[in-house]
């Protein structure tokens, strides 16, 4: 039996995760140690692998086959909009992808005026102004910290994750616009969809079963 390689983001989820695959007997202690710098880890019994990457990578170590599963945001899923199978919706990380701003940056919203959107999403902001709005604007490509964009002038809006909406809050800002619910999905390897097809089909149901 060949390994079944996982790709899981770095941090936070990647625990999450692990405690979602506890409940389906699928382990990896070695994993839990939060002093580890280990980027890959092995079950021998269970002929599985663990690798920890970039959230924002997952999607291209799926694609390409060096992993045949991976756990990420579907903010991500949709941004690197690479080529797999999304398959399960693991409940994890909930929050929202929204435009956001200064309460006065409303009326900009309304009237299709030419703004700047600054954002760690330059494809999601750019559909959702082009496709959904029909606004044209000038999207700015930041790497994080986004919400400093409209306090310092470098843009009107932002387009970002919200979670618990206390970023936004505590620099003056608010949501303006929701555009997509978002959480962390399971994604597969098409090809390794076809030829591990009974392995991760058991995976997929047993998680369905656990998730409910
Ligand atoms: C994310 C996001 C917001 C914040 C939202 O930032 O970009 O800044 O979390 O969470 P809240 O609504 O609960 O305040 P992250 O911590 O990932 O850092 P970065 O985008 O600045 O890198």
């Amino acid at each position: 039996m060949r390994y079944l390689t996982f790709a899981l983001p770095k941090g936070r989820l990647a625990m999450k995760t692990l405690s979602i695959l506890e409940q389906i007997g699928i382990t990896c202690e070695e994993m839990k140690d939060p002093d580890s710098r280990k980027l890959i880890f092995v079950n021998e019994e269970l002929k599985l692998k663990f690798f920890l990457a970039k959230a924002t990578d997952v999607p291209t170590y799926v694609e390409y086959g060096a992993a045949d599963i991976g756990v990420v945001g579907k903010d991500t899923i949709i941004e690197e909009s690479r080529k797999l199978y999304e398959v399960i919706d693991l409940g994890l990380g909930k929050c929202r992808m929204c435009v956001a701003g200064p309460a006065s940056a409303k009326d900009l919203l309304n009237h299709g005026e030419l703004i700047r959107v600054a954002t760690k999403y330059p494809n999601i902001a750019k559909d959702y102004f082009y496709n959904v709005k029909h606004q044209t604007v000038e999207i700015i490509k930041l790497n994080g910290s986004i919400e400093l964009a409209p306090i310092v002038g470098l843009s009107e809006v932002i387009v970002d994750i919200v979670e618990t909406g206390s970023t936004l809050r505590e620099n003056g800002l608010e949501v303006l616009e929701e555009i997509c619910p978002l959480s962390a999905r399971m994604v597969v390897n098409q090809v390794s969809m076809k030829m591990e097809q009974e392995r991760i089909q058991k995976i997929i149901a047993d998680l369905k079963s656990v998730i409910g």
